[in-house]
């Protein structure tokens, strides 16, 4: 669908070259916004009430990105923090958004041990199974047919490659990730899903372990669409090793492959060797995926520096986006898009 749009913006791009005015085309003191130089969706981490509050950050977001991913909007602890009480009111605003500005949707996330309800925890295993399908089916069906992919389940893995001990593990066992997947398939058959992970961006023990996993659900006939790479990156740790290859051997075994989640945070404070270092990251993050057929997606975690997770959770880093605090681009930025 993506290669269809870029087409036609192709073309309006070349009238407009050509002489002809066109009112929805880049303004002539803009570069060429990033979603308009490629053929993947790219996208970024919204949250609704920057949306509705920031006119500038909505500006920003409508003009460079053509997918958006709900920050925690869809989140089971936000969506139904009460049993049967439910509060779709962010993630409708996001929805409807995406919908009146041509966008897509990336839905994030439905299994997932962080920001869950304190009640599904307390279920025994027979009530757990059926809280998560019925959770799936509600979600997926309220948005059926809106959402072009699903983070069906989300960071299942240990970084030694080990099942993450979560509810859902130690109460359902291993078939807790085939039964989500057949789950979400029936709820919304026109939704690509997804398995997605961080540190999972190289070639590493937990990479292997996803690898593993992903080659045996394809092969026992389960439902998956794609393998998301969440990204967040440090430039004090290196860049991932074997990056594109690790992509390129995921999208072997039959799936579509994304950058769901990039981020590069810097230590405090930042710099222009800093920068330039995120730049180089930001860039090659952005090759790979470019470099490698099935990668349909590059998103990132935010846009800009004036709202982004980083310093809630790693206080001595930072300015981990493409857009500094007051929208204005960063080398990152200007390298992938120069
Ligand atoms: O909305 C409440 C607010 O009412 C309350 O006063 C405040 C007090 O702490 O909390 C607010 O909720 C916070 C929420 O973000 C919205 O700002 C939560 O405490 C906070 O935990 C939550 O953090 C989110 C985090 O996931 C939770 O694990 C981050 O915004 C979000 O960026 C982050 O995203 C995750 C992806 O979902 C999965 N991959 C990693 C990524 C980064 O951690």
């Amino acid at each position: 669908m993506k290669n269809t749009i870029f087409r036609i913006r192709a073309v309006a791009v070349l009238v407009a070259v050509a002489g002809v005015t066109l009112s929805n085309v880049t303004p002539a003191s803009a570069a060429v916004p990033l979603k308009n130089i490629t053929h993947r969706y790219v996208g970024s981490a919204v949250a609704a009430n920057h949306l509705a509050n920031e006119a500038d950050y909505r500006s920003v977001l409508t003009r460079e990105f053509d997918n958006v991913t709900p920050e925690n909007e869809m989140k089971w602890g936000v969506v139904e923090a009460t049993r049967s009480h439910y509060d779709w009111s962010g993630a409708d605003a996001i929805v409807d958004y995406a919908r009146r500005t041509g966008k897509s949707v990336r839905g994030h996330t439905l299994v997932w041990h962080s920001q869950l309800p304190g009640w599904v925890n307390d279920l025994e295993a027979g009530e757990l199974r059926s809280a998560v399908k019925q959770h799936i089916a509600t979600e997926m069906g309220r948005y059926k047919g809106k959402i072009r992919a699903w983070d069906v389940v989300n960071e299942m893995f240990n970084d030694d490659g080990t099942r993450r001990s979560s509810v859902f593990q130690q109460k359902l066992g291993d078939r807790y990730v085939a039964d989500a997947f057949r789950w979400a398939r029936a709820a919304d058959p026109s939704a690509k899903l997804y398995i997605n992970d961080y540190n999972t961006e190289g070639l590493n023990a937990k990479s292997d372990a996803l690898y593993d996993l992903v080659r045996k659900l394809k092969k026992q006939g389960v439902p998956i669409d794609g393998v998301g790479f969440q990204a967040h990156l440090a430039t004090q740790y290196g860049f991932p090793a074997g990056y594109q290859a690790n992509l390129a051997r995921f999208a072997a075994l039959g799936v579509d492959v994304a950058i769901t989640e990039a981020d590069v945070r810097i230590l405090m404070p930042a710099d222009a060797a800093k920068l330039a270092v995120q730049a180089n990251y930001f860039k090659q993050l952005w090759d790979g995926c470019h470099a490698v057929a099935r990668c349909v997606e590059f998103t990132t975690w935010g846009f800009t520096d004036r709202h982004s997770w980083v310093p809630d959770t790693f206080p001595s880093e930072g300015a981990a986006c493409l857009f500094d605090t007051n929208l204005r681009a960063k080398p990152a930025y200007t390298r992938i898009n120069p």
